[in-house]
């Protein structure tokens, strides 16, 4: 498409003056950290004057992208439009050769990857607060992913966070917006701006990984699904995925048009956040499959009749079944899992004789594997799950795994859970959050809890014997970088619990508590988590002295 007249004539007078480059001095913002999902913030805190604009000349700067191709697209919140033209006017004053971005601005985070890496672009900008809430009130987020589609890695967002300390200009160019509403090609200045399909691509990469025939026949044999989209971004896809080429029925996509405000809901696939959908199908049976994605399409939540699946276990359903799925019948180089994962993907790693690797939590330390070709699939607690197709995790790739499974093997949810742990014995899981707690407080706990790793060694609270009590630290196998602190973890006879402080939140300090026990084959797999783990939980809240640091007596959420 061609740049619309009037503009297209005051652009390229443009060309000639330089004056259109404008270059904006402003004062720095010393709170621009990046963490495990990039700069996240209230959206006010977000809309300061030149707030974006500081972030994204840091990181043009720390990345050099002159003449580089750029992929620019978001799950579609409040303030992304505003932020996204900030961001291709800034690609304008740096010559950045190309950018691809998603029609309206809406790209989801997994098939940001996949087109950096078909693209072969130098970066990608991803604007989300994943599954935070969306709004004036709610919160944004800028991601930043490298070439291999993965986000950037520590040095690089560590290089990015001291370069906005001293920023205090930035260079934009001073044009009117460009309309992202159709598909097309905008040439302007020295920079391409491509608007396109946001879904057609990353369709074509899961028709190469699954068996759609099957899929659609197992629709057709009268299995029913629902899927809710959580108003954010995966509506698109997944119309065009379920509907348009498996033949669900529209009706069975929930909320699935992306808005600004999410619809007032909290774009968080846990059962929480998807009660509707779990009443629905867990509660009430009225299909045999539930799914859900969070904001940015990157998350999953998979229910069957009567309950749903803790993403731990997903994981190792998925890994055990991989090699049902076209994309995956030649077997896993590896399987990988972040620390307070539960260990039931070991289990099978150890079964299919593959290596399990455990990493600190956050994709990025999964990207490092996945492109050294170390891992085939990897995933964590927090309803992340993917593979080597991309370098994020994937909602609905994982949905398409649990379909073609099912697809293949013919069996109710329930079934292949309770075969699984049949086969390998059950991981009771469940995740204690206590949420916007005091960070002094809660910095406290960590702190004390670290000091106290030495003496834990033995007993704890005189029921179960610890056989180990480490502060979990991580070697990088592929470029040797080291994290350290990264959540406390306590091994007692076939139980674990781990604490962490979350990496994600936007105001005040959330302690995550983690909960294990294993049930063995042939033990009772049939209790549910809070009856299999309330001793664990009572221990682990005791030992941590929870109450004290935190003030709360129980968990704002437990999943
Ligand atoms: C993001 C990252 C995940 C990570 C999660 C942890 O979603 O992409 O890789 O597991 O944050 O969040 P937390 O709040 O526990 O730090
Ligand atoms: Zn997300």
């Amino acid at each position: 498409m061609v740049y619309p007249r009037a503009a297209a004539a005051f652009l390229s007078a443009a060309i000639l003056e330089t004056s259109v480059i404008q270059s904006v001095d402003a004062r720095p913002y010393l709170d621009q950290t990046l963490g495990t999902s990039g700069l996240r913030k209230p959206t006010g805190h977000m809309m300061q004057p030149h707030y974006v604009a500081l972030f994204i000349q840091s990181a043009f700067e720390e990345l050099g992208v002159a003449g580089a191709t750029l992929v620019v697209g978001g799950d579609g919140r409040f303030f992304n439009d505003q932020a996204i033209q900030t961001i291709l006017k800034m690609a304008v004053a740096h010559e950045v050769g190309h950018v691809v971005v998603g029609r309206g601005g809406l790209l989801s985070t997994p098939a940001a990857s996949a087109l950096i890496r078909a693209r072969k672009a130098k970066a990608g900008i991803i604007l989300s607060a994943s599954h935070n809430p969306g709004g004036p009130e709610g919160d944004s987020g800028i991601k930043i992913n490298a070439a291999h589609g993965g986000p950037i890695p520590l040095a690089v967002s560590d290089a990015i966070h001291a370069r906005t300390r001293t920023c205090a200009r930035y260079a934009i160019a001073d044009i009117p917006d460009i309309p992202l509403g159709k598909d097309g090609r905008h040439q302007i200045r020295a920079t391409v701006v491509e608007v396109i399909d946001s879904v057609a691509d990353y369709v074509r990469l899961m028709e190469g990984l699954f068996d759609f025939d099957r899929i659609a026949g197992l629709f057709r044999s009268g299995f029913t699904m629902r899927f809710d989209a959580m108003n954010a971004v995966t509506g698109p896809y997944a119309t065009e995925l379920f509907h348009r080429r498996l033949g669900l029925p529209e009706a069975h996509l929930m909320n699935r048009v992306p808005m600004p405000d999410f619809g007032g809901l909290h774009p968080d696939p846990n059962p929480h956040h998807a009660a509707a959908l779990v009443d629905l199908v867990a509660g009430r049976s009225e299909a045999d499959f539930g799914a859900a994605s969070d904001g940015d399409g990157d998350r999953n939540l998979i229910i069957g009749r009567g309950l749903v699946v803790s993403p731990s276990d997903s994981l190792a359903v998925i890994a055990a079944n991989a090699h049902l799925v076209p994309g995956y019948r030649d077997g896993l180089a590896g399987v990988a899992r972040s620390m307070p994962t539960s260990r039931a993907l070991d289990r099978v790693a150890a079964a299919l004789g593959v290596n399990c690797h455990v990493t600190p939590t956050g994709w990025k330390f999964f990207a490092n594997l996945l492109e050294a070709g170390l891992i085939t699939i990897c995933g964590e607690e927090s309803a992340g799950t993917g593979s080597n197709h991309v370098r994020e995790k994937d909602g609905l790739w994982a949905v398409m795994m649990w379909l073609n499974i099912l697809a293949e093997r013919r069996l109710s949810v329930g079934q292949v859970l309770r075969d699984h742990w049949q086969a390998y014995g059950r991981d009771y899981y469940q995740r204690l959050d206590f949420e916007e707690v005091d960070t002094a407080g809660a910095e406290d706990l960590m702190a004390t809890l670290r000091g106290r790793l030495p003496a834990l060694a033995g007993e704890l609270a005189g029921r179960l014997t610890v056989t180990d009590a480490n502060d979990f630290a991580y070697t990088d196998p592929v470029d040797g970088s080291s994290a350290t602190k990264q959540g406390v973890q306590i091994v007692a006879d076939e139980a674990r619990i781990v604490y962490r402080l979350s990496g994600t939140g936007t105001r005040g300090a959330t302690l995550r508590v983690y909960l294990e026990r294993f049930a063995p084959r042939g033990a009772d797999h049939g209790l549910l988590p809070a009856e299999a783990l309330a001793e664990v939980q009572e221990i682990a809240t005791q030992v941590a002295d929870v109450t004290r640091f935190t003030g709360r007596t129980s968990a704002s959420v437990i999943s």
